[in-house]
């Protein structure tokens, strides 16, 4: 069991490691999880920020935002986050687009088709052909990446997404489920974000991942009360207890020596026993 602070990696959230009992262990895959809204992408570019901050390499799979539109968003926080390298895997983008996205260009490397398709016909081709392969294609993305680079942090927001773009007649988990494998056995350590998951499906991100992050968010007495819980965190002590969640101008904060109201830990208990 690994317990000491040198291999912990911080979130960029001092209540959040703390939780953690020093941050996530380093080198390995999590889960954040939670509804639209409830604060996962802005931990996950706070998480990418924080590796800026100490120097260390960041890269982003940009599913759900362009990439423009994620810079612009956290710019205004006052993050550097021109230095988080973005892979453009945004649907978009990758349909719409006349520059060629690098989906596109590793879907040209793998099948080596999509070069003969030239005028109008591209666009069409490229939205049909893509949705095959792209999840293959991000595991070679990302592995040119790695082997041109050394990356600290990974997040890819979100797999829900990366799924929905890969929906075909045959069943995305095996792709995804090599993925997270080739994730998980890269040095990187990884936020893998996702909706709720789905309490009747084994989803291969929860048994592969080695912790889950849940971000909370109900409406109470006309105000959004917020809170993060550790569903899981293999290999380290950490905290049980629901703790609240702000986010402002400076993104994410936990208070680790608040708990929560009651009358919220009621709602919080029949949302999370609803959620599994
Ligand atoms: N400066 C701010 N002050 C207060 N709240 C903010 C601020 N910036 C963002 N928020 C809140 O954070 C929410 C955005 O959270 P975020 O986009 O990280 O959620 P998400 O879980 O990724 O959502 P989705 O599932 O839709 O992708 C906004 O909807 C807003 O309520
Ligand atoms: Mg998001």
């Amino acid at each position: 069991m690994s317990d000491s602070r040198e291999d912990r990696v911080g979130t960029g959230i001092q209540g959040l490691d703390e939780m953690l009992r020093g941050g996530l262990i380093a080198g390995r895959p999590y889960v954040v999880s939670g509804t639209t809204g409830s604060g996962k992408t802005t931990l996950g570019i706070q998480f990418l920020h924080q590796g800026v901050k100490n120097g260390e390499r960041s890269l982003l799979v940009a599913v759900d935002e362009p990439p423009a539109e994620i810079r612009e968003n956290f710019r205004t926080l006052g993050w550097d986050v021109g230095k988080i390298r973005i892979l453009d895997v945004h649907p978009a983008t990758k349909a719409f687009s006349k520059r060629v996205s690098l989906v596109e260009v590793a879907a040209q490397r793998t099948v080596g088709v999509l070069r003969e398709m030239g005028g109008g016909g591209r666009a069409e081709a490229v939205k049909q052909a893509a949705p095959e392969i792209s999840i293959q294609s991000l595991q070679l993305m990302l592995k040119q990446e790695f082997q041109d680079a050394h990356y600290d942090r990974l997040v890819i927001d979100s797999l829900n997404s990366l799924r929905k773009l890969s929906e075909t007649d045959e069943d995305p988990s095996s792709p995804i489920m090599s993925l997270l494998r080739f994730i998980s056995e890269s040095s990187v350590t990884a936020l893998v974000i996702t909706d709720l998951p789905d309490p009747t499906e084994l989803e291969p991100e929860i048994f592969i991942c080695r912790g889950e992050i849940r971000l909370h968010k109900r409406l109470i007495s006309n105000k959004i009360d917020r809170w993060v819980t550790i569903e899981k965190f293999r290999g380290s002590a950490h905290d049980t207890v629901p703790r609240p969640v702000t986010i402002s101008e400076t993104g994410l904060s936990v208070d680790r020596s608040k708990k929560i109201p009651k009358n919220s830990i009621r709602a919080l208990q029949a949302f999370t026993y609803s959620a599994r």
